[in-house]
């Protein structure tokens, strides 16, 4: 059985005051929802102190991006390491904000993947077309593709501590949501891949649903068979919502 996580992508929001905040309400809304796995992404500025408020409580906390290489000249750059020496367990990898607006290639996205990997962190990877992609008849083509340059990176075995997460660069931000036979629907294709690549990781690789989930839509997104849970934007930013989408899971 898979369990649910529920993964708060806090993007660049928040200030020391939000975060301190937020931070303390989930973790006393998450006391009386089911027992989810939880994590949240905060911008990397703020890791410090969501280390200081949840460390040895339910929520796991990662970074949004990180740079593949170990070290060096990369200014402003943020490496594994470092992710791992805040307490990080997860990197976001592959956002759709990042491919788009910061120019990551698949051959980016794999190399960050497999950076992640080799430093212990577990990576979320970010699959997901675009309306026009969709309305070609593409989302299997993109998501696989996406996909596939990762898996010749990293082979199976890369995907052992990973996670999928599938967002509809059309449904993120916008309030439109991918029905859960939608999301369902892809979500078999990309596990269908993984299990020819390797039953038994193909079996356990939690696959989450990104893009307008919100504590109206959750429980019916958690209850198809392959949705594991959700990647979660603007409904993270208040604990109300993210600990409602916690709810769904029951
Ligand atoms: P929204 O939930 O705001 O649509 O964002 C989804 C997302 O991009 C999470 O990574």
């Amino acid at each position: 059985m898979r369990k649910i996580l529920v993964a708060g992508n806090w993007k660049m929001h928040g200030s020391k005051a939000m975060v301190d905040a937020l931070t303390r309400g989930v973790l006393e809304g998450v006391e009386s929802t089911p027992a989810v796995d939880l994590a949240v992404f905060p911008p990397n500025l703020f890791l410090g102190q969501v280390q200081a408020l949840a460390e040895g409580t339910r929520l796991n906390w990662g970074a949004q991006t990180l740079n593949p290489h170990a070290e060096g000249a990369f200014t402003g750059e943020v490496s594994a390491a470092m992710l791992r020496d805040f307490g990080c367990r997860y990197v976001l990898v592959g956002h759709s904000e990042r491919r788009s607006l910061f120019g990551e290639s698949d051959a980016d996205v794999a190399a960050r993947f497999e950076a992640a990997v080799a430093a212990g962190l577990e990576p979320v990877l970010c699959l997901g077309e675009t309306l026009e992609e969709r309305e070609a008849g593409a989302t299997e083509a993109v998501v696989a593709r996406q996909l596939d340059a990762v898996i010749e990176r990293v082979g199976a075995a890369g995907f052992a501590q990973a996670t999928l997460a599938y967002e509809p660069v059309w449904a993120i931000g916008t309030g439109l949501t991918a029905s859960p036979e939608q999301a369902q629907a892809v979500h078999a294709f990309l596990r269908n891949k993984l299990v020819a690549l390797d039953g038994t990781i193909g079996g356990q690789t939690r696959i989450l649903y990104g893009g307008s989930v919100k504590p109206a839509n959750a429980a019916d997104l958690f209850a198809q068979e392959d949705i594991d849970g959700a990647l979660v934007g603007g409904a993270s930013l208040t604990a109300e919502d993210f600990v409602g989408i916690c709810r769904g899971a029951s």
